[in-house]
């Protein structure tokens, strides 16, 4: 895949699947722009795209706040002049317990971040790519939106929503130039893994989550991605596809 010419906002870059959907773009070529919490991990990645001598820009940047995500994309634009294909990435999904448990703060926390902050990167970037007539949008959602996983019913509902989301934007955007697209994994490894390749075999193959007894690796994932970013995936829109080993509807 070349993609070379065009601006990609990553968001939640600074590991697992944002990490490695980062350093994918950047080998093919794309300008990069990063967004993240973390910033010493948005540094980090940065510099492990030296290699390719694309222009990197980062953003310390908490997607669940509207104002901050407005400076990040206004300083953004500034920089490059666009933003070409937007990954709605970042997220929360950590923490599992019975539905009665979470607090409000908690579901707020859940929609903040995975429903509105993908709302936000989305409005600081499509004005653009309307003008334009040619953007790519790749959320990212889980599995959890679509069968529901138990004791996460936040993080589900909210994937759920980032899922009718994306089915609903794409049939506005569809004769205006843009694909909008949802790719939800199954289980990923662990973010503290570094090797964006690893993709380990689950120890029990009992409790494995889904038939081919792995889980995914972040580069699959960044895979993807990348190929619904590309001109191959010039038909596909509207769309939520799972990667997920062939999960286990459980
Ligand atoms: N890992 C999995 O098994 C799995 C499965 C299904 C879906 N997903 C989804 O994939 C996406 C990436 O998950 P992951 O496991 O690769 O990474 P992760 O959960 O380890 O990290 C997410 C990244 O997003 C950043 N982030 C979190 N909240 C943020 C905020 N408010 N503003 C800006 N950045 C923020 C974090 O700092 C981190 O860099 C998430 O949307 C997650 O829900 C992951």
């Amino acid at each position: 895949m070349n993609f070379k010419g065009k601006v990609v906002m990553v968001t939640g870059a600074s590991v697992g699947i944002g990490r490695a959907t980062a350093l994918r773009f950047a080998e093919s070529g794309a300008d990069l722009v990063l967004l993240d919490l973390n910033s010493e991990g948005l540094e980090r990645v940065k510099s492990e795209t030296a290699t390719y001598g694309v222009d990197v820009q980062v953003y310390a940047c908490d997607v669940s706040d509207e104002a901050q995500v407005n400076t990040a994309c206004a300083a953004a634009l500034a920089h490059f002049g666009r933003v070409d294909i937007l990954v709605n990435n970042a997220g929360v999904w950590r923490g599992a317990k019975p539905f009665g448990e979470f607090t409000s703060a908690e579901w707020q926390r859940y929609l903040n971040v995975n429903v509105m902050g993908t709302v936000y990167c989305t409005n600081g970037v499509l004005p653009g790519m309307l003008e334009r007539g040619w953007g790519r949008i790749i959320n990212v959602g889980s599995v959890a939106g679509v069968y529901g996983n138990r004791n996460m019913t936040p993080y589900s509902a909210s994937k759920g929503a980032v899922i009718a989301m994306t089915h609903a934007l794409a049939k506005e955007v569809a004769h205006k130039g843009i694909t909008v697209n949802c790719v939800s994994p199954g289980t990923v490894n662990s973010s503290e893994d570094l090797d964006p390749y690893a993709a380990k075999t689950y120890e029990d193959p009992e409790r494995s989550l889904c038939y081919m007894n792995r889980r995914g690796s972040d580069m699959e994932n960044a895979d993807l991605i990348c190929y619904l970013a590309s001109d191959s995936a010039a038909y596909i829109s509207g769309q939520n596809i799972q990667i997920d080993g062939c999960r286990k509807r459980v």
